[in-house]
């Protein structure tokens, strides 16, 4: 039995953009300026220093871009609608209806081409004036302002699209990008340090829980019954193995679970509707949640999307050993080399498709084999890339590994029964990553980023993906 031929008919085999990463154009339809064109025109934060302005033209090449999907041939595809550029303050004070048109555009395309559009209402950016208003998520009202956004997308967009994901890797923008913690990465604008900064993602976490709750349920009341949609939510997955049978050991790498992925799903995913218990242990001030905001919370998804990419080895933190970051600190753990190859050179993804089998399996037991969807597996281009002649560029042998090691692996748990609805690869074309610049690249196709074109061109990887896929349809009679 071939790889492809493991699959059920109606898995969704989709790839992936998030709007900041791909669509430049930041002052057409109105859009206003998010906390990315911020933290970009700030000196010597991007990493590669590149030009604030360059981008993939996403926004200007839509209709060549679902042409290439279709060759592809992907089921689904996953994007993220810019929150700036339907509603520029992040506030329903100015609704750009050529926002809207752009968007419902994509999406009349995509079903053109018998593409399932996936939408993510919040992937990283934000409207800068909402993120200055108070800081981002730490503030109720800014929440508020996002499920009115959330609102107005399931009127504008809802006849079309049925797959919604309310927040991009919940974990990771709690922490991450609200306020600038040492020894974490840093997704958000440089602005002076607020009080009590080192309770921030906690906070921001609970606020932004009980938005996606907010939103979830006003799609059941006012929505479900006309569109029949489905809303998830996306959160980072790493798999985290202990680095010895010492209960110690144990203890740390169950911690480390809980605080890099159990955090933010637990409270929606589990009948406690809170925190994991091993987190109210450490955290004296971790924000309560009533009786009736478990209620609102528990149950609050259609299906769990998981962004995979690594995993890790874990251990106890020693006496007097000083932790590399906040979490590790807070939650008493560190992380030893793990075992796993380092697939595209010195970068942080590591190829480890048994983590994805063991994270699969864990949340099929711990979450009542709650629907997944892998909404996000992929590599980057092999480090010093940049010396390298177009061809080599293109033929991308590791990724074509990593891509399907991971197949493998999530085939393997599908016959061990675990609820995998869809995968999908990171990402379409090579694009902005983040603080990264444009220096590492996850596309599947290439981008010229020197033509006034932005030409893209299919990697190797895209070509495997797309006779994958063929193989997939062909043997569920679905061409
Ligand atoms: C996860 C994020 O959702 C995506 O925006 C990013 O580009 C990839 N990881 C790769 O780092």
């Amino acid at each position: 039995m071939s790889l492809p031929t493991k699959f059920p008919k109606n898995f969704q085999l989709a790839t992936a953009t998030a709007a900041y990463q791909i669509e430049g154009a930041k002052n057409l339809d109105g859009r206003g300026f998010s906390t990315w064109d911020s933290i970009r025109s700030e000196n010597g934060r991007i990493h590669d220093n590149s030009d604030p302005d360059l981008s993939c033209e996403g926004r200007l090449k839509y209709k060549e871009d679902v042409a290439l999907l279709s060759k592809i041939g992907v089921t689904s595809y996953r994007f993220s609608i810019s929150w700036s550029r339907i509603l520029p303050d992040g506030t329903l004070k100015t609704i750009n209806e050529d926002g809207i048109q752009f968007y419902r555009d994509i999406c009349l395309l995509l079903r053109d081409n018998g593409i399932e559009p996936i939408v993510t209402l919040f992937h990283f950016d934000m409207p800068l004036s909402i993120y200055d208003n108070g800081t981002s998520w730490l503030n109720k009202e800014n929440c508020e302002h996002f499920e009115k956004f959330a609102d107005l997308c399931f009127q504008k967009f809802g006849d079309l699209v049925k797959t919604w994901i309310t927040f991009n890797e919940i974990n990771m923008q709690a922490w991450s990008s609200v306020v600038k913690i040492e020894g974490e990465l840093w997704l958000c604008p440089d602005r002076p340090e607020i009080e009590n900064h080192e309770q921030a993602p906690y906070i921001a976490a609970t606020n932004m829980l009980l938005t996606h709750a907010k939103i979830y349920r006003n799609y059941q009341k006012n929505y479900k019954e006309t569109q029949n949609g489905l809303i998830g939510i996306t959160n980072g997955g790493r798999f985290c193995l202990p680095a010895s049978d010492s209960p110690a050991d144990l203890d740390a790498c169950n911690r480390a679970l809980d605080w890099l992925f159990n955090y933010t799903i637990e409270p929606i995913l589990t009948d406690s509707g809170d925190f994991p218990a091993s987190m109210r242990e450490k955290l004296p001030f971790l924000p309560k949640f009533s009786e009736e905001e478990k209620k609102l919370i528990k149950g609050s998804t259609d299906f769990l999307g998981i962004n995979y990419y690594l995993s890790h080895i874990v251990r106890n933190l020693n006496d007097g050993e000083e932790p590399a970051s906040q979490s590790e600190r807070d939650a008493a753990y560190a992380f030893n080399e793990g075992k796993w190859e380092k697939i595209c050179g010195e970068t942080w993804v590591r190829y480890a498709p048994d983590g994805l089998f063991g994270l699969l399996k864990y949340v099929r037991d711990k979450y009542n084999n709650i629907p997944v969807f892998i909404t996000e597996n992929g590599c980057m281009d092999l480090v010093g890339g940049e010396g390298r002649k177009e061809e080599e560029i293109l033929d991308d042998k590791h990724r074509i590994k990593f891509i399907s090691g991971h197949l493998e692996a999530v085939a393997k748990a599908l016959e061990e029964g675990c609820n995998v609805i869809g995968y999908t690869l990171w990402t379409l074309m090579d694009n902005f990553e983040w603080d990264d610049g444009f220096g590492v690249k996850f596309g599947i196709c290439r981008v010229d980023f020197d033509s006034p074109d932005k030409t893209r061109t299919m990697k190797y990887s895209a070509k495997y993906y797309q006779t994958f896929i063929r193989e997939f349809k062909k043997h569920h009679n679905l061409l």
